[in-house]
């Protein structure tokens, strides 16, 4: 229980993650900037105030609910189902049908991408053959500078770094992970030891990849005037149904794909995208909107990621749409912590997954006593058991069974598999198990 606690104040001060070398000042300062554009799209959206959400810690008044025996789901939207309440009866019908979720994802939940967006151009920062684990590696270091000529008071770069064995002659798969910044001198805490999972995937034939979000969209309200969202919007703030963080960080994502797709080396379609956490819900975003990616790796995502919110369970809407997080979304998601509620969403995680059919996707989530419930591994999985009559539609094979089964069960044996580990917040006791199920499609 305690630990649960530790965890949250742990992950509040990893989120202001490279701030530990700002001042109180420099703080203070995000954090009025980031009230002051809360409060300006909850007057936009005419709402006076909002529900506040449940508190992680499990020995507060206003705990979130981890009692199972209070949950019902409302309104649960059938991703078979189109929204004039037509079947989908196949795939070319699904086609028609994802439209409708990405549009109902796009104005309710995520935000719109805008259009013609600038065009980032790579630069190799260095390269160079190191040994990694025990595998030679050819390291690159990269930048990617987004074109700034339309507003130039706003520059963005992105970093990203990738490695790939250095003695092979074939192209090889690769998993680029959405890469946390850990302030200096500070290790994540609950890493398991052994080789890294950069070290694992190089010693199987595969590369690795880390996107640094941050460098390119910052994890904070007051950062969505500056970044790659500030930049479009040359420094005004959102409209209502703007882009939020998780699809700008997407965006990224997807712009490091295309580079790795000129590097001969790399088998471009066989890149999977992994992230834990704020990063798990950013790389199902990815996986969901961009195609070309092949497979995702979706670690402890949680609410806003693979969990069902209609679930009231762990971190509710009202935590989203909070100040501390709102900026993960559109504008127009807030309305739903007020005067709507979760049961008024037209859409659910389990439709958000369904998009990402008949791709394949491994989801991780730690253990309830170390990880907490906060993340509430339960909603994570009856989503995936929900999509995957989607995935059945293109012949894939669902979950293997419907209930929730016991801590470390490996549940591998279709394309949508998922496995709770014995650990804390990290996809590390998973990377050995997906590393196995990811065989099966990406060779060896
Ligand atoms: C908080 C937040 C979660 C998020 C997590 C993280 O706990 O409430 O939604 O996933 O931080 O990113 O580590």
């Amino acid at each position: 229980m305690k630990k649960t606690f530790i965890l949250l104040v742990g992950l509040f001060l990893i989120s202001v993650e490279g701030h530990s070398q700002l001042s109180q000042a420099q703080r203070d300062s995000i954090n009025q900037l980031t009230q002051a554009d809360h409060r300006l799209m909850m007057d936009r959206l005419g709402l006076e105030s909002l529900r506040p959400g449940p508190s992680g810690n499990p020995q507060a008044p206003n705990a979130a609910n981890t009692d199972e025996s209070k949950v019902k789901l409302v309104n649960l939207p059938d991703p078979l189902v189109f929204e004039d309440g037509a079947p989908v009866k196949n795939v070319e019908d699904w086609k028609k049908r994802k439209q409708e979720l990405f549009e109902l994802f796009d104005r309710e939940m995520y935000g719109r991408t805008p259009q013609n967006l600038p065009e980032v151009n790579w630069e190799i920062v260095w390269e160079k053959d190191s040994l990694i684990g025990e595998t030679l590696t050819r390291y690159r270091k990269m930048k990617g500078l987004v074109d700034n000529s339309a507003f130039p008071e706003i520059s963005v770069s992105i970093d990203f770094e990738y490695g790939v064995p250095k003695n092979v002659d074939k192209s090889v798969p690769l998993v680029l992970e959405f890469g946390w910044i850990w302030p200096a001198g500070m290790q994540r805490p609950t890493s398991p030891p052994g080789p890294s999972w950069q070290e694992q995937v190089l010693a199987e034939g595969w590369g690795f990849g880390v996107i640094i979000p941050t460098s390119y969209q910052a994890d904070n309200g007051a950062g969505l005037r500056s970044g790659i969202i500030g930049l479009v919007n040359k420094g005004k703030p959102r409209k209502l149904e703007d882009w939020g963080t998780l699809k700008a960080w997407a965006w990224g994502a997807s712009r490091a794909l295309d580079f790795l797709a000129t590097d001969s080396k790399i088998n471009a379609q066989k890149v999977v995208i992994e992230g834990l956490s704020r990063y798990g819900k950013a790389a199902l975003v990815t996986l969901a909107y961009d195609d070309r990616f092949s497979m995702g790796l979706i670690g402890s995502s949680g609410a806003g990621g693979a969990k069902l919110l209609k679930r009231v369970f762990g971190e509710q809407i009202e935590n989203l749409a909070s100040s501390g997080e709102y900026h993960w979304f559109t504008p127009n998601f807030i309305r739903y912590a007020g005067p709507m509620t979760q049961d008024d969403l037209p859409i659910d995680a389990h439709e958000l997954i369904a998009l990402c059919a008949p791709r394949p996707m491994f989801i991780s989530v730690g253990s309830p006593t170390v990880e907490g419930q906060w993340i509430d591994g339960k909603g994570m999985f009856d989503a995936a058991v929900l999509a995957g009559p989607v995935y059945e539609l293109f012949g894939k094979k669902p979950l293997p069974v419907r209930e929730f089964p016991p801590l470390g069960t490996n549940l591998n044996s279709g394309d949508l598999a998922f496995r709770q580990h014995e650990g804390g917040h990290t996809v590390g006791p998973n990377w050995p198990f997906f590393i196995v199920w990811a065989e099966r499609y990406l060779g060896k």
